[in-house]
């Protein structure tokens, strides 16, 4: 039996990145040790064992002798199971079960069972970019996330469900089946339509414009109001993922484990809504090595914040980096994260802790209104765009009002506002009004002179700041962009300005 040195090539994550590691397996005699060095974690360490008697149990003789792993560069951090297959073919490449000729232009994942069969790994969409970006034509992976890996375009993908396959595929013994199309994912069933949501016309406009222009909103009514059902139904009118959207999210979704096995890929924005008592970690990321937050889970879709002001005051205020940056770097002894986090902001919220009917039937002091919302500090409240009150229906009202346009219908129109700002930011790097800066906003949002005339009273009657005053003029750049007007005329400031209404109410 030839006793060599062997490689082979397999990824390490590092936030949503994956970095190509070097497998090399040196099988000498000596005792029957079996060591792990460069970085390896406790999942990685534990790896001997399943490597150990998957070998066995495919049929493969193990080696009496000593084998040492070393996982370059060994200065990465190695987490997770899915070394347990390169490192097995690693070892039967050096005692020659496996020819190994081609194996240098490999990269291989997956984790071992005990009986040889091949479970799925996460982050392999991600593992496939990194092989396309460093020149390997093949990667081996488990059959479960076949269909996940051959979204990337140029990539030979040897799909294996045990070891044995494995094995044979690589020694040319068996050749592997048509590749699965990545484009089978099933597409969620989408039956949430605006059109069951009666009255609230206000609100619904509102969520029309948001939706236009990418811009963050807060619902604020009392309980029963339908603010929980039009935030669901948001996604219902946002356009849908391009190609390079597709593969981001998907991407994300696949690092952290939450595409399921044999699934495509990520077609859908997606719809987070985290729970009020969520921690900074969970919304944010963290931990160790650093996971994504719901934060980066919601990238390219809308994170939806029910019951804003019960969220934890420390936990509203960790959002503020992720809003400014669209991404979120965690830092933590064992490496650091950046995550992708650009996601549109729906939060909802009573106007006060008891969910009073109404203003008029509150049971609320004063300032005990003034509290509740007020843990909503300043500076979260600045990054969103479009404040909407909405009242509570009367029976009268909800039984008499409509639906008004259906989802499809909206979006016909966001998608042609969304259009015309593509044109319009396209040299500026931009696709959306919400994302302008306020140089920006001078170039952009040419006004005319009576609507300079009508900003600069309303920032004088309602006590708009500057900043409040740059918010209303991103939001009337959306609305003239759904009527189709290039200048920003009074009557969209004039709209725009209601959406500042709360800055007024409670901060005053
Ligand atoms: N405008 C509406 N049109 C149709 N149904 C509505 C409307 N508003 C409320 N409902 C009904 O009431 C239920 C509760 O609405 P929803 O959960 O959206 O209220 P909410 O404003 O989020 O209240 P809370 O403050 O208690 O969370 C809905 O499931 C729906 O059946
Ligand atoms: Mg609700």
């Amino acid at each position: 039996m030839p006793l060599v040195l062997a490689h082979v090539l397999s990824a390490a994550l590092h936030g949503i990145e994956a970095a190509l590691v070097r497998v090399e397996v040196d099988v000498a005699a000596g005792l029957p040790v079996f060591t792990t060095v460069g970085l390896p974690d406790s999942a990685v360490r534990e790896s001997r064992e399943r490597v150990r008697t998957a070998i066995r149990n495919a049929g493969f003789a193990f080696p009496p002798d000593r084998i040492t792993v070393n996982l370059s560069p060994a200065g990465l951090r190695k987490e997770g199971p899915w070394f347990d297959l390169p490192i097995a073919l690693g070892i039967l490449a050096a005692t020659g079960s496996l020819k190994g000729n081609g194996l240098g232009s490999f990269a291989v994942v997956g984790e071992l069972a005990l009986d040889g069969q091949i479970q799925p790994v996460r982050g392999t969409l991600a593992v496939g970019l990194t092989c396309r970006r460093r020149g390997i034509g093949t990667l081996l992976v488990p059959r479960d996330n076949s269909r996940e890996a051959s979204a990337v375009d140029g990539l030979r993908i040897l799909p294996a469900g045990t070891l044995r396959d494995a094995v044979a595929l690589l020694n040319g013994e068996s050749t592997p089946g048509p590749a699965p199309t990545a484009e089978s994912a099933p597409a969620a069933a989408d039956d949430l339509d605006f059109a069951d949501v009666r009255g609230q016309a206000h609100a619904k406009r509102a969520l029309e414009i948001a939706a236009a222009g990418g811009h963050n909103v807060l619902l604020v009514g009392p309980p029963g109001a339908g603010k929980t059902m039009l935030a669901r139904r948001l996604g219902a009118v946002l356009p849908p993922l391009g190609g390079d959207e597709i593969i981001e999210v998907s991407t994300i979704w696949s690092v952290a484990g939450l595409l399921p096995p044999r699934s495509g890929l990520v077609r859908q924005r997606p719809f987070r809504a985290p729970h009020h008592t969520i921690s900074v970690a969970g919304l944010i990321g963290g931990g160790s090595p650093p996971h994504p937050g719901e934060v980066t889970l919601a990238h390219g879709g809308v994170l939806f914040l029910d019951e804003l002001p019960e969220f934890q005051q420390h936990v509203l205020e960790s959002l503020r980096q992720p809003l400014e940056d669209a991404r979120v770097t965690i830092a933590r002894a064992r490496g650091i994260g950046t995550f992708p986090a650009r996601f549109q902001l729906v939060a909802a919220a009573n106007p006060c802790r008891r969910g009073c009917p109404s203003l008029e039937l509150c049971l609320c002091t004063p300032p005990e209104r003034s509290r509740y919302l007020g843990r909503l500090s300043r500076p979260l409240l600045d990054r969103i765009d479009l404040h909407v009150e909405l009242p509570a229906l009367d029976a009268a009202e909800f039984q008499t009002s409509t639906g008004g346009d259906a989802s499809r219908v909206i979006r016909d129109r966001v998608l042609r506002a969304r259009e015309r700002q593509r044109v319009r930011l396209r040299d500026a790097g931009l696709a959306l009004n919400a994302d302008l800066s306020p140089r920006q906003l001078t170039r952009f949002c040419p006004l005319t002179s009576e609507a300079t005339r009508l900003l600069g009273a309303a920032m004088t009657r309602l006590g708009l700041s500057a900043r409040g005053h740059d918010r209303a003029l991103r939001v009337a750049r959306t609305i003239a962009d759904l009527a189709g007007a290039e200048i920003v005329a009074a009557e969209h400031c004039a709209e725009a300005v209601q959406y500042r209404g709360l800055d007024r109410t409670w901060r005053a």
